[in-house]
């Protein structure tokens, strides 16, 4: 069976490696840059600052601080419309998951017209985007260095997966010092979204040994870092190797791609606008307890890796154990208990579990799931 590795040609990353960033970017020789970041990061004048180092190097800029979180249709046309107005030839996105989405929705659009909407499903694009450069400042989603767009349509209530080789951006840039002022709620949340990708993609049926590697050593760095990171986020050690497990675990699931617990995270995004990381931990344990009939032996290469000693484990003792990991990290972190706590209502689980089986990100679930099997992993989450 053949793959194909997807990642942006150039990655920079590590504590104050903004200055290299700013030198790579001069190279491209562009001239107008749409900042594309959140109303947060403009108000902490991190958005100007970029803007500041920009122009030292003769790069006009424009900022966009409209990209909010779970970005939906209109945040992109906003967007669109400001780089046509302003001129700008290329875009570069400050922030966590959020701004990358919203940037890349813009920047595809730009060059292949129509409607961001037109884009939904794999590779549905015609060409390149415009040039994007995605500035980091959370230790997630890894959409700095992924193909995966993913847009809210507020009429629909779903998140639109937009999974295409020409979203991804030009360069990636992660310095953990943009990282250090990130709450540790934030912290939390965007270390378990990234816990959730190593996982998915490293029982996903289109793992490869590449996407293996990248995410055992995620989930390593994860479990060792993610409890430190939240409760000293001045620790810069820390977050490096955060930063660093968070673009480990996107080089795996952006080739090996995601599971049920994405599919269905974002149907509940979409529906009552909750953090992307916070439902992902919320479902992980439960998904992972589903496809354990037919993962138990990878599972228990997750607890392995999370610090299990899992000598003389059978499979399924080992994936007890994963699950178990997993469950004691999101208490250490404080990550809600269930959806219940998060306002779900158990009467949407119908809409939630149909709304996810049509989710791209199923796709390469492990163990293929019915309804009525989708609907009980949502219940078991409340
Ligand atoms: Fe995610």
């Amino acid at each position: 069976m053949s793959s194909t590795f997807f990642i942006p040609a150039v990655n920079i990353m590590g504590i104050d490696c903004l200055d290299e960033a700013m030198a790579a970017i001069a190279g491209y020789g562009l001239r107008k840059a749409l900042i594309v970041t959140d109303t947060g990061l403009a108000k902490a004048g991190v958005a100007t600052r970029i803007a500041e180092l920009l122009a030292m190097r003769d790069i006009d800029s424009s900022i966009f601080d409209g990209a909010k979180p779970n970005p939906s249709i209109a945040n992109v046309e906003q967007g669109l419309a400001q780089l046509q107005r302003e001129r700008c030839d290329c875009v570069i996105s400050l922030g966590g998951g959020s701004p990358h989405d919203c940037a890349k929705g813009i920047a595809l659009c730009a060059t292949n017209g129509g409607h961001i909407s037109d884009y939904e499903g794999v590779d549905r694009s015609a060409k390149p985007q415009l040039p994007l450069i995605a500035i980091n400042t959370t230790a997630g989603t890894a959409s700095e260095m992924t193909r995966f767009c993913i847009i809210t349509d507020e009429a629909r209530h779903v998140k639109m997966a937009i999974v295409d080789r020409n979203v991804t951006p030009l360069l990636s840039v992660n310095d953990p010092a943009l990282m250090a002022a990130m709450p540790k709620g934030l912290t939390a949340a965007t270390g378990m979204d990234a816990l959730t990708h190593a996982i998915e993609a490293y029982v996903s049926t289109a793992a490869t040994p590449i996407t293996d590697a990248c995410a055992i050593k995620a989930i390593e760095l994860i479990s060792d870092n993610l409890r430190q990171a939240v409760a000293e986020g001045s620790d810069l050690q820390a977050r490096e190797n955060m930063a660093y497990a968070q673009f480990l675990a996107g080089m795996a699931f952006n080739n090996a791609s995601l599971g049920y617990v994405h599919a269905m995270a974002h149907q509940l995004g979409g529906f009552y606008d909750l953090p992307h990381g916070v439902c992902n931990a919320v479902l992980l344990p439960h998904v992972q307890r589903f496809n354990a009939k037919v993962s138990a032996a990878r599972l228990r290469d997750v607890a392995k890796a999370m610090g299990v000693d899992v000598s003389g484990m059978s499979a399924e003792q080992g994936s007890d154990a994963a699950i178990a990991a997993i469950e004691n990290l999101s208490r250490a972190i404080e990550i809600p208990a269930g959806l219940a706590v998060l306002g779900a209502r158990e009467a949407d689980v119908p809409v939630l579990a149909s709304n996810a089986l049509k989710d791209a990100c199923g796709l390469t679930n492990p163990r293929p799931a019915s309804q009525e099997e989708i609907e009980a992993i949502f219940k078991a989450a409340f």
